[in-house]
């Protein structure tokens, strides 16, 4: 089954060849990605998608935004995790390792500022979500976005999620007019992957299934 072979194949890519992608292929998908369930059929994602210059002027803002203010990728936890948690963030960043050394490049820089410039990819989805919306909702745009990568990937294209650009949304929302009472959720790099790059050949391990199930019957 296609759905089955998108889930196995599809992985985030972080480096991308700059060709663009016809407007029309990012309309399709996005199309499809919005056959994604919601609660009460709300529907509540926006999407602001920015190509070409506006890519380019947007990652530059970020960049200097991320110089500035230096907050990292990170989950955003608000007590600290559980040691089971973080390790396996500990252990997906040693794996990639390997990798950046390949490269010659330092882990941080790469990941942060590779981040902020969406990973040369030509296109930056931006999705969002009205401020008037609880965080419960924050679920349905965790779904378009699954559905999104999956489409992309069964597109030809790749995606890599980025949460990191968040921590500067005044910056995001100041460089493209968006209303302030607009939450920037995710950014989700979308394009067409550079299979010459070292680091696209990681692959992120999964724990075992038993780790996270607890059955009561
Ligand atoms: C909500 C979310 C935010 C993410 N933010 C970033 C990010 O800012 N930078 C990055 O390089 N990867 C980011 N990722 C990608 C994750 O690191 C990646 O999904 C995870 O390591 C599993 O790897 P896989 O997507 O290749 O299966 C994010 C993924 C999600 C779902």
């Amino acid at each position: 089954m296609d759905l089955i072979k998108a889930i196995k194949e599809r992985k985030s890519f972080r480096a991308f060849k700059s060709d663009p992608i016809p407007r029309e292929t990012v309309q399709e998908i996005l199309q499809l990605a919005i056959c994604a369930p919601s609660a009460i059929n709300l529907q509540p994602w926006e999407f602001i998608v920015v190509a070409g210059d506006e890519r380019e002027r947007l990652s530059r803002r970020l960049i200097k935004a991320y110089k500035e203010k230096k907050i990292s990728c990170g989950p955003g936890n608000v007590k600290p995790m559980p040691k089971t948690v973080t390790k396996r963030g500990a252990k997906t960043l040693e794996q990639m390792t390997p990798f950046f050394e390949e490269m010659g490049v330092n882990t941080d820089q790469f990941v942060n500022e590779g981040s902020c410039s969406f990973y040369g990819a030509p296109v930056a989805i931006l999705i969002c979500l009205d401020d008037s919306f609880p965080k419960a909702r924050l679920v349905d745009i965790g779904i378009v976005l699954g559905y999104l990568v999956l489409i992309a990937h069964e597109f030809g294209l790749e995606t890599c999620p980025i949460g990191l650009i968040t921590a500067y949304e005044d910056e995001i929302k100041d460089t493209l007019n968006i209303l302030e009472n607009k939450s920037v959720v995710i950014g989700v790099a979308l394009g067409h992957p550079d299979t010459s790059s070292p680091i696209n050949r990681f692959k992120s391990y999964r724990e075992g299934l038993e780790t996270f199930i607890r059955w009561i019957e």
